[in-house]
Order: C-alpha cells, then sequence, then structure tokens
C-alpha cells in the first residue's frame, strides 16, 4: 500500500502524528550531504518517499495508551519505521518481488542500483538498533529487552526474514491455508506486534496488558497483510496491480488465492472486529488505537 491509497481514509490525527514521526526520522537519520553521501541519499530517500508511518504510530499510541507520550517514547517509534524501510528496499530488489516502483516512485535500486539499495537497507537495519540501544532515557534493562524483541520480530524464528523466506519459497498453486497464515504473521504482524509492545514496555505497562497489545497487534497485522493483498488485486487503477511487480504476474501467494477475493475480505474485517473486541475492557481510552485497526483495512473492507 503508498500513503496515498488510505490518506482519504485516515483518522483526522493521523496526519499530526505522521508529520511528528517524520520530524524525528529527519533527526535521526544522517544528512544528506554527509559523507559518504550516496548512501545517506539512498537511506532519506527510502524513508521519505512517501509512507503511512503505521508501525512507528502504533507504537507511540501504545506508550500513549499507557500514558507516556516524550522524546523518548519518539525514539523508540521511529526505529519501527527504520526496520520497516529496510524491509521495503530489500522485498522490491530483483532478487525478491522485483518491484521498480514503490509508492508510486521509482524504487531504490532504480535510483541508485541494486549495490547500494542493498546496504541502504543494512544501513538502515543497523541504525534502527543504535537507535534503540543508546536511547539514554531508558534504562539498560529495558533497553536490551527492546532490542532482543526488535531482532525477534526481524529475525528467523517466525520474524521477518522467516515470512519473507517463506513468501519466496512457497509456489503459488499448492500454498495451504497454514503457510499463507504463516507468510503473514511472519513477515508482517511480527514487526507491528512488537511496536505495540515496545510502546506498552516503554510506558510502563503491566504484562498482562502489553499480551492484550500482543494481541491487538497480530490481528491488526494479520488484517492489514491480507488488505494489501486484496489493493494488488483490486486497487485503484493508479495502484500496482497488472504490472510486472504485481501479486499474481510474480505468482506469489496470498490470501484471495487461497480463500477467494469475498473471503479474504471478510477474514480481513474478522480480524480487525478481533482486535477491538481486545480493547473493549480499556473503555473511551482505547479509541486511537480502535481507529488504527479500522484505517489498516479501510479502502478494501467495510466493517
Ligand atoms: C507495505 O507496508 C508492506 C507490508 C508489510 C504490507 P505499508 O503499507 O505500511 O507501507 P508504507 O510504508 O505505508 O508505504
Ligand atoms: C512485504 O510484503 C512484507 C515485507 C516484510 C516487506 P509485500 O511484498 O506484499 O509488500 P509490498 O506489496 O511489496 O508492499
Ligand atoms: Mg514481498
Ligand atoms: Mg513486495
Ligand atoms: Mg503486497
Amino acid at each position: 500500500m503508498s500513503d496515498n491509497d488510505l490518506d482519504g481514509v485516515a483518522p483526522p490525527w493521523f496526519e499530526k502524528t505522521r508529520a511528528i514521526i517524520n520530524c524525528e526520522l529527519d533527526r535521526i537519520l544522517p544528512g544528506q550531504n554527509d559523507y559518504p553521501e550516496t548512501i545517506h541519499r539512498a537511506m532519506r530517500y527510502a524513508v521519505f518517499s512517501g509512507g503511512k508511518r503505521l508501525r512507528p504510530i502504533l507504537c507511540l499510541e501504545a506508550g500513549r495508551f499507557f500514558g507516556r507520550d516524550d522524546e523518548g517514547l519518539l525514539r523508540v517509534c521511529i526505529a519501527f519505521e527504520l526496520v520497516h524501510a529496510a524491509s521495503l528496499i530489500h522485498d522490491d530488489l530483483p532478487a525478491l518481488d522485483a518491484c521498480e516502483v514503490r509508492r508510486g516512485k521509482p524504487s531504490c535500486h532504480e535510483v541508485f542500483g541494486e549495490a547500494v539499495a542493498i546496504l541502504a537497507g543494512d544501513a538502515l537495519l543497523v541504525l534502527a538498533f543504535e537507535a534503540l540501544a543508546g536511547n539514554t532515557v531508558i534504562s539498560e534493562v529495558l533497553r536490551l529487552r527492546l532490542v532482543q524483541e526488535l531482532a525477534h520480530a526481524i529475525g528467523t524464528r517466525g520474524g521477518m526474514v522467516a515470512g519473507e523466506i517463506a513468501d519466496i519459497e512457497t509456489p503459488t498453486p499448492t500454498v495451504s491455508r497454514a503457510s499463507i497464515q504463516f507468510i503473514n504473521l511472519a513477515k508482517t504482524a511480527a514487526l507491528i506486534r512488537t511496536a505495540l509492545r515496545a510502546g506498552a514496555r516503554y510506558a510502563g505497562a503491566e504484562e498482562r496488558d502489553i499480551s492484550v497489545l500482543d494481541a491487538y497487534g497480530q490481528n491488526v497485522g494479520l488484517a492489514f497483510q491480507i488488505a494489501d493483498d486484496l489493493l494488488d488485486v483490486a486497487g485503484a487503477p493508479e495502484t500496482l496491480h497488472n504490472t510486472t511487480c504485481s501479486d499474481a504476474f510474480r505468482r506469489k501467494a496470498t490470501y484471495p488465492d487461497v480463500y477467494g477475493i469475498g473471503e479474504a475480505r471478510d477474514i480481513a474485517t474478522q480480524f480487525v472486529i478481533s482486535a477491538c473486541r481486545l480493547l473493549k475492557p480499556y473503555g473511551e481510552r482505547a479509541s486511537r488505537l480502535i481507529q488504527l485497526a479500522e484505517y489498516a483495512i479501510a479502502g478494501v473492507c467495510h466493517i
């Protein structure tokens, strides 16, 4: 999904929060004239060529949910966007999804070449850990925990890399319900859950509340990836479907393949309903998180 697909359906407060996240990203990223310039320009291009900022906004709202809203929290949030930006650069590479366009613009490797794009992805990934580990507002024990959880969310044991490799290796005609669920849990939901947990942990939430946000995040993440797949097959004409980058052209295993478009839409809606139900006991306090869950599938499903 590009930010443009969902701009019109975002909650009213979303844009302001996105601007706050963008300021922090701008602060943490090396300047484009800093030596070596090429890699810094590529990193900035990948981060600032659009993007909804869903993961850092979820992290921020999780922190706010438990009463914290400060600079230290913002610095935790942006680590999730840096990882996400890295994942998109690598996901678009010719060896993976071979997408020449990202968010309506030439993808990073198209502008800077493959070698620079690979390194820019690596650099964004390590910058995320540098930002987390160097966040001196947080106790060392908590920092270590956040670093470990983020690494796990990206890794090969149910994390993003596990999802990306399964995505590459799963042949479309034989994809099972279990494998598509694994792919979506790992490649997309793992980072989203972890962003929520990080915001909650930063704010000092109790373990049982952290588990609720984790479960909410898993449902939102699963719904979000189905919505992304649905946009690919049935998005607006200006989005990427019917191009050489589409899931169908690349014979990607997706929820719409396995369940059909109608059922995939229903399942995504059910995931969002489940996410919102988990927050019911918190009442009005959860309204922004509920809006974010609905936003994750806005444009492709109706609740
Ligand atoms: C795209 O994520 C990749 C998925 C995991 C679905 P987003 O739709 O959040 O991408 P941007 O950052 O808003 O462009
Ligand atoms: C990407 O999933 C998930 C990542 C971890 C990057 P997709 O391959 O479906 O994402 P898009 O459609 O390229 O944004
Ligand atoms: Mg992919
Ligand atoms: Mg892709
Ligand atoms: Mg996709």
